[in-house]
C-alpha cells in the first residue's frame, strides 16, 4: 500500500507536519510505503483559469504550466490512501491547500458534449482518484471544534465530491497554536498514529 501525505501549513515543523508524520509513521509501521510533501515547499504556480483545457487530455498535466504538479498529480493518482492535513486558518483550509486543489483539476478527463456552463456540458471519462481512501487532518488553535465547520465542509466536497474519493477518517486536534503545541496531546497523536497503522493494514 502507498501511503501519500499532505501538508498544506507554511511552518515547517508545526502541529499539521506533526500530525502528518505521525499519521505515516504509524503506516509505515503497517509496512506501507509513506510520501510526504510539503506543499509551501513546491513550486506550485496560481491556476490561471483557462479551466477546460487541462481537463480536455489525458495525462494528469496542466497545459499552462511546467511545474511540481506534474510529479504530485501522477503521485497521488499511484496512492492508495491520502491524507490531506491544513490548520484552520480564517475558518477553512490555507490558502497553500486551496491553491494546490485549484491545480488538481487535470486529474479529471472530460469531453465536451454540450452548452457549456450547463451540469451537462461535460461527459466525464476519468478521473485518477476515485474510489481511492482519503483521510482529512486539521488543527487549530480555538477549542470549539464547531469553528472548523466550514472547512471540513470544503474539504469534503473537493474530496469526496470533486475527486469521489471515499474519507474513511476525520483527524481534528483543537487548541493548538505554537510550533509544536501539538506534541503536548499525547493521546491525540496516539490516535493518529493508530490510526495510520489501522488504515495501513486494511489496504
Ligand atoms: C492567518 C491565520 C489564521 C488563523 N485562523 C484560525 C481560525 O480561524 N481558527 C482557529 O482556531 N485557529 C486559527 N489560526 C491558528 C492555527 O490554526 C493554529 O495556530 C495551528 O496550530 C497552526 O498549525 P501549524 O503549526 O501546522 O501551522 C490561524 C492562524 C493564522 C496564522
Amino acid at each position: 500500500m502507498k501511503v501519500l501525505g499532505l501538508v498544506g501549513s507554511p511552518r515547517k515543523k508545526g502541529n499539521t507536519e506533526i500530525m502528518v508524520d505521525t499519521f505515516l509513521e504509524g503506516a509505515a509501521s503497517a509496512g506501507a510505503e509513506v510520501i510526504k510533501y510539503f506543499l509551501a515547499d513546491l513550486d506550485i504556480n496560481q491556476c490561471q483559469g483557462c479551466f477546460r483545457n487541462c481537463m480536455l487530455q489525458p495525462g494528469f498535466k496542466c497545459k499552462r504550466f511546467r511545474d511540481d504538479m506534474d510529479t504530485l498529480l501522477p503521485e497521488m493518482a499511484a496512492s492508495d490512501l491520502l491524507l490531506f492535513a491544513s490548520p484552520l486558518y480564517c475558518a477553512t483550509y490555507t490558502a497553500i491547500m486551496a491553491r494546490f486543489f485549484e491545480r488538481c483539476l487535470p486529474l479529471w478527463e472530460v469531453e465536451i458534449v454540450g452548452e457549456l456552463g450547463t451540469m451537462d456540458a461535460f461527459r466525464f471519462i476519468s478521473n485518477g482518484l476515485k474510489g481511492k481512501q482519503a483521510v482529512v487532518g486539521m488543527v487549530q488553535d480555538f477549542k470549539d471544534p464547531q469553528s472548523a465547520e466550514l472547512a471540513f465542509q470544503a474539504f469534503e466536497r473537493n474530496i469526496a465530491r470533486t475527486y469521489m474519493m471515499q474519507i474513511v477518517e476525520k483527524i481534528h486536534v483543537t487548541d493548538v497554536r505554537d510550533i509544536g503545541d501539538i506534541k503536548k496531546k499525547t493521546e491525540e497523536l496516539k490516535k493518529v498514529f493508530a490510526s495510520g497503522k489501522k488504515l495501513a493494514s486494511a489496504g
